[in-house]
C-alpha cells in the first residue's frame, strides 16, 4: 500500500496481538496528551506492525474517552502511513449476523463533544476542510476484501457504519433510525478516529467485527457475555485475515 509503516488499532476483543514478536514499546507524548498506550513493535507474521490497543491495554478506556488525536499523532509521528482499524460493532441490516467481518465503505458520525479535529484554526493553515466524501482509503479496503475472499471468510464488502456515543448501547427505536438513515452497523469509535486519520493523510480502513446484532434486532437484551463470547470466536478470524492483509500490503507499489 505504501513505503511507510503499517500500524494495527485493536478496539474490543483485540487488546494484544498474539503473535507479535514485540521488539520494543515506545511511549509517545503528544500536544494532544497521551494515546492509550504505548505503541507496541515488533514482527507480525514476518512483517514490522505496530500496534495499539484503542480502549488500552487493560481495556479500561471507554468510546468517549479514548484520545483519538494522541492515538492518531502517535502514529503518524512514529512514521505509519497505513492504518488497520479493527472494531467491534452492532450489525442493523439482516446480513450483519454476529460473528461476521464486515469491511464499511461509509460512516455518519453521531458522537457528540469529542475532539474530533486536528484543525482548530489556529495553526499556519488558517481554516482546512478535508474531503471526505469516502472515508475509507479504497485501495487498502480492496485488499481486506481479496484477503478475505482468498480465505473464505464470508465478509460483507461494504456497508454504512453509524458512529455513536456511547458507552451506553442504542435503544431499539434508536437503531430504527440508524436503519432509516442508511446504516449497517453501530459502533462507538469509528469516529472521530476515520476523520482524524484522513486530516493526518493516513491510509485507513476498518476491519469490523460484528458482536451482536443491535437494540431490538433480537429476541431478548444484549449482554456482554454474549458480545465477549462472538468477539472471541470471530477474533480468530481476524486473526486469520490480518497476517494475509498485511503481506499484501506490503507486496503492492504505493499508491
Ligand atoms: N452498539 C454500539 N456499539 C457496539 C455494539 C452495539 O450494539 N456492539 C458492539 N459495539
Amino acid at each position: 500500500m505504501s513505503g511507510g509503516r503499517l500500524a494495527i488499532i485493536g478496539g474490543t476483543g483485540l487488546t494484544r496481538l498474539k503473535d507479535l514478536e514485540i521488539s520494543r514499546r515506545e511511549v509517545m507524548h503528544t500536544p494532544y496528551g497521551e494515546p492509550s498506550g504505548p505503541l507496541t513493535i515488533g514482527q507480525y507474521h514476518g512483517h514490522e506492525v505496530l500496534f495499539l490497543p484503542r480502549h488500552g491495554a487493560h481495556h479500561t478506556i471507554p468510546p468517549h474517552q479514548v484520545n483519538y488525536r494522541a492515538n492518531l499523532w502517535a502514529l503518524k509521528n512514529a512514521g505509519v502511513e497505513t492504518v488497520l482499524a479493527v472494531a467491534a460493532v452492532g450489525g442493523i441490516t439482516q446480513h450483519m449476523t454476529p460473528g461476521r467481518i464486515a469491511i464499511p465503505d461509509q460512516i455518519i458520525d453521531y458522537t457528540w463533544s469529542r475532539h474530533h479535529t486536528f484543525f482548530e484554526g489556529d495553526g499556519d493553515d488558517g481554516v482546512t476542510h478535508v474531503d471526505m466524501t469516502y472515508p475509507y482509503n479504497e485501495g487498502l479496503r480492496q485488499t481486506l476484501i481479496a484477503a478475505s475472499r482468498e480465505l473464505g471468510l464470508g465478509a460483507m464488502e461494504r456497508g454504512t457504519y453509524a458512529a455513536t456515543q456511547g458507552p451506553r448501547l442504542e435503544t431499539a427505536a434508536e437503531i430504527d433510525r440508524l436503519e432509516r438513515d442508511g446504516c449497517d452497523l453501530v459502533g462507538m469509535t469509528g469516529m472521530p478516529e476515520t476523520a482524524l486519520a484522513r486530516e493526518l493523510e493516513l491510509c485507513y480502513a476498518c476491519c469490523a467485527v460484528v458482536a451482536n446484532r443491535a437494540a431490538g434486532r433480537s429476541e431478548g437484551l444484549i449482554t456482554m457475555e454474549d458480545i465477549a463470547r462472538h468477539l472471541d470466536s470471530a477474533m480468530g478470524r481476524v486473526k486469520q485475515l490480518l497476517p494475509l492483509v498485511i503481506k499484501r500490503c506490503r507486496e503492492l507499489p504505493a499508491p
